[in-house]
Order: structure tokens, then sequence, then C-alpha cells
């Protein structure tokens, strides 16, 4: 362990993994406190999957095994490192939640190169690191603030008053927002992940045409009822089904398809964006970080602003490199840790789910 690595407030140099999903991912950042910069990122996204319209966990704990070290060398010379890692500090690795056989490629790389290096190694959670992806673009994206994780896993609404100590206010009931996307996308004909397309093919829509009620959201709903805060996409998913059925019968889809397409990205925009300024408004934060894949949506960033903006709040969105998964969030939040002091030992292990750190009842 280096002495840079221990003290607190003396910037250091940290090597992330990510490789929960579909990504294959390594990052170098340095830094101290929130003055922390991007060196280096590689993203090898696993295209495979789009032949089977959705991630496929052998194949993809397969393709992180042959990426991880090409990967991880290549984001250590982009660094300006040698590839053997000489220069890093410290190793933070996705460790949950994720597919447990991809995750466990990330963790036992990373403890063998955290023992050839002889730096601690830390065990980050991923969710923790979309948190953070944000402040990498923003200086200003830095607790407190509201934030909105969404993508193809998760969907949350948390309340950040530092780092370190979230309030979940809400989540989803069923699919993930970016589920969501991805199964409208396949009913509508377009390709996995379906989040792009749909967002591109909904510019051509007419927003009148089909207009489906926002899910989970009513006027009636009150601070501390159950769905104030929480999210539900099936239904919004079975109305579209419903639309596409008739367009499909009367031989209408292909005209229909970006008005399906504009119809529910409205929908679940419009329900997004209000639940994400009543949590705001209910904390009285002037900032709003989104992250996540569903992050990139353009019509989502706008429809937060356009809620938030009223009561003077400022929305901060990362860009696309840093909204998907990828290993700068990772090694951004493990820095954080790893200024707490924080460690892992070497009984280091990956798990398919677990909370965040430091999330409060
Ligand atoms: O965060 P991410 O890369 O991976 C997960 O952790 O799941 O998110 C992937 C998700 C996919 O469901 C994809 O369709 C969605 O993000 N996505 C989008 C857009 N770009 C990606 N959803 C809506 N609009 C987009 N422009
Ligand atoms: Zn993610």
């Amino acid at each position: 362990m280096t002495a840079r690595a221990t003290v607190r407030g003396v910037p250091m140099r940290v090597l992330g993994i990510e490789s929960s999903c579909d990504e294959t991912s390594a990052a170098v950042v340095s830094g101290a406190g929130n003055a922390v910069h991007l060196e280096s990122l590689v993203i090898l996204s696993q295209d495979v999957h789009r032949i089977f319209g959705g991630v496929v966990p052998e194949i993809a704990s397969r393709a992180h095994l042959t990426a991880v070290v090409p990967v991880t060398r290549r984001a250590l010379a982009d660094a300006g490192l040698s590839a053997s890692g000489v220069g890093i500090d410290a190793i933070a690795v996705t460790h949950a939640p994720g597919l447990v056989g991809a995750l466990l490629v990330g963790v036992a790389y990373a403890k063998a190169l955290g023992a050839t290096l002889q730096v601690p190694v830390l065990g980050t959670h991923h969710m923790e690191g979309h948190l953070f992806a944000t402040s990498l673009d923003h200086a200003d994206a830095v607790p407190p603030f509201t934030a909105l994780l969404v993508s193809g896993g998760h969907t949350m609404l948390l309340d950040v008053a530092a780092w370190g100590d979230y309030r979940l206010l809400g989540s989803t009931r069923d699919d993930a927002a970016g589920e969501a996307f991805d199964k409208v996308a396949k009913l509508l004909g377009l390709p996995y992940p379906g989040g792009r397309p749909i967002e591109l093919a909904a510019r051509d829509g007419d927003p009148a045409r089909h207009r489906f009620a926002p899910p989970m959201l009513h006027g009636g709903q009150k601070p501390g009822d159950d769905d104030y805060y929480d999210l539900s996409f099936s239904g919004l998913k079975t109305a579209v089904l419903r639309a596409v059925r008739a367009a499909d019968a009367a031989g209408m889809l292909d005209a229909e398809r970006p008005h399906l397409a504009r119809g529910f990205q409205d929908a679940l925009v419009t329900t997004l964006a209000e639940k994400t300024a009543r949590a705001a408004r209910a904390f009285g934060r002037k900032r709003v970080v989104l992250g996540g894949g569903v992050a990139c949506n353009g019509a989502l960033q706008e429809g937060v602003r356009r809620a938030v903006s009223p009561m003077g709040g400022v929305v901060f969105a990362p860009s696309p490199k840093l909204a998907t998964d990828n290993a700068a969030m990772i090694a951004r939040a493990g820095l954080w840790r790893l200024e707490q002091g924080e460690r892992s030992d070497a009984s280091l292990n990956a798990y398919a789910s677990r909370p965040i750190p430091g999330l409060r009842a």
C-alpha cells in the first residue's frame, strides 16, 4: 500500500475496472476531494448480444475474459502509464450489482493486479459509480443533489445529501426505464438496445396522435404515499403493445411507428420528470443529476429541465460515455471511498445484488 493512497486530501491516481454487464471498461482518474479528473477511459461494448436481443450472461463473462487485460492496458497507456500499471495508487473494481460471472472477471483481475502492484483494491458499487459519473463532466454536479438513475437494469430516484449519504426515495416496481425502452423498441421492430432508436424515431412523431397515460402519476398523490416517488413501466408497455397491434392489424405500423415512439417517450418522460421535481422540491435541492444509459435521452434531459427550472433547479446530465456503463465512474466513486480509508481484503467477491453503501432507510 503506497503512502499516497492512504492520506486524505493528497491526490491519488486510481485505476477503475468495470465488467458488471456487457461493457468491458477500464479508466484512470486522478485528484483529491471534488477536484478529480479523467485521465483515460476505454469502453469495449459487447456487440454480440444484439444478435440475441438482450445480454446473454455466459457470453458476457467469456467476452470480459478476453477483453479485460487489453482494455486495462490501453487505459493505462492512454493515461501515460506503462502497461504494467506502475504509478497507480489503487484499483477500484465493480463488485456489485450485476451478472456474477461477469463481475467475477473484473474482481479476479483487479485482485491479481493489485497484488502484483502492491496497491489497495476496493470493491465498488456500480450504482454509486453512476452517482459520481456526472461530476467528471460537470464540476458542480456534487452533493447535495437529487439523483435520477435510469439504466437498463435500474431505475432509482435518490436524495444525495453528501457523498456516501443516500436516501432512496423511489424505484421501479417492475421494468427499469431502459428495459421499457428496449421492450417497446422490440414491439416497434426497432433494434436492440432500443433507447436511441426510439429517441430518433420519436423526433418525427406527432405528440397528439397517441397520448399514453404517464405511468404511476396522478394529482391525488401526496408525499408519504407509496406511489409518490415510485415508478412502473409495464402498464405503459402493455398500452403501447395494444396500440402496436391495432396499427399492425390496419397495416399502418410503418406509418405509426414514429408517433407510437413519441407517445411512449412522452409518457415516460412526463412521469420521470415530475417525480424528480417532487424529490428536488421536497428536499430543497437546486441541483439535479441524471445518470445511467437512459440519461443520454435528450427528451428526458429537457423534460427534467422544464420540470425543475421554475424552482431554480439546474440539471446536470453526463456525456454519453459517462452515462452508459463505464469504469471512470467506478474509479471516481472508488477514489472517494479510498479517501475515507476504505479497502477491500482478500475476501473481496462479486454479488448479483447489494444495497448502495451509505443508503439510509
Ligand atoms: O447504463 P446502461 O448503459 O447499462 C445498464 O446498466 O443497464 O444503460 C443501457 C440502457 C439501455 O436500456 C438503452 O436502451 C438505454 O440505456 N439508452 C437509452 C438511450 N441510450 C441508451 N434510452 C433512451 N434514450 C437514449 N438515447
Ligand atoms: Zn449501469
